[in-house]
């Protein structure tokens, strides 16, 4: 039967949702990659299906309950599901006294939200199967709480809180949940595209490559379960932290 990655977050070619699903499509899970705009998936199927791989595209908007639940239906519909990263994340620079309640409550929506809706429609089929991944994104603001940033870091934090009490849950239960602090800027469409000389600044290596990012979610999925990271932070290595 198929087994399959699910990859919720994808979005340019050049970023980490796009990344994961390659690197999973690689080892030859058939990927489904799920994101909000159509044309961007597409592009990253056709990418994956010339490196001969096996995926398809699922549109699902990440905080809409009835959209996850869709996804999840269709995808256990196919075979098992090896593997499910929760990678859908914004962000913006917003001084708290700008801060409107609206922007506060979209990102713990795309946050701590998003990553329970996942995790209630993928930890059943998980279960049923017996085995099975997932695997959170988190940032620095899972960390700590900078000026600007307090809609981004409570986000992140209650993302990471939910990521540990899963993995508490059902980890006894054969269930690997993970969660990857992102701590650096990653070189990817979303930095290129308002600062790109802030990358170009950084230097080599300066900035996180999202393929080689990618490989550690992977390396993490792939861990025998005596041995099971569960809390796994990345950086440039000279990243000031
Ligand atoms: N970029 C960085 O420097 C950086 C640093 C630290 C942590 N991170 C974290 O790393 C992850 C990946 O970041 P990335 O910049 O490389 O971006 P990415 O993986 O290329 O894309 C993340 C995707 O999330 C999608 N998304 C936003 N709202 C969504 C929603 N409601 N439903 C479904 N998908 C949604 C966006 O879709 P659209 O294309 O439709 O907008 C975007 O394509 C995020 O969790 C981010 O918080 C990034």
């Amino acid at each position: 039967m198929t087994k399959q990655a699910v990859v919720i977050g994808v979005g340019a070619s050049n970023g980490l949702g796009a990344a994961l699903a390659r690197r999973f499509a690689k080892e030859g899970l058939e990927t489904v990659v799920s994101g909000r705009t159509r044309e961007k998936l597409d592009l990253i199927v056709s990418e994956i299906d010339a490196a001969g791989g096996a995926a398809r595209a699922v549109t699902a908007d990440a905080t809409q309950e009835s959209d996850i639940k869709a996804l999840f239906d269709k995808v256990a519909a196919k075979g098992e599901i090896a593997a499910v990263l929760y990678n859908a994340g914004n962000n913006a620079i917003i001084p708290f006294e700008d801060l409107t309640p609206q922007q506060f409550e979209k990102f713990w929506r795309l946050g701590p939200f998003g990553g329970f809706l996942a995790a209630k429609a993928a930890m059943p089929i998980l279960m049923d199967q017996g085995y099975g991944s997932m695997i959170f994104t988190g940032a620095s603001a899972s960390m700590r709480g900078r000026p600007n940033f307090a809609h981004f870091a409570s986000a992140k934090a209650g993302l990471r809180m939910l990521a540990q009490s899963l993995a508490r849950t059902y980890g006894p239960q054969n269930i690997h949940v993970a969660h990857v602090i992102v701590d650096g800027v990653i070189d990817g469409e979303r930095i290129r595209a308002i600062a790109p000389e802030y990358l170009d600044h950084l230097g080599e290596s300066g900035s996180i490559n999202p393929d080689e990012m990618a490989e550690a979610f992977w390396q993490v999925h792939a861990q025998p379960k005596s041995a099971w990271t569960h809390e796994l932070d990345i950086r440039p290595f000279k990243e000031t932290w």
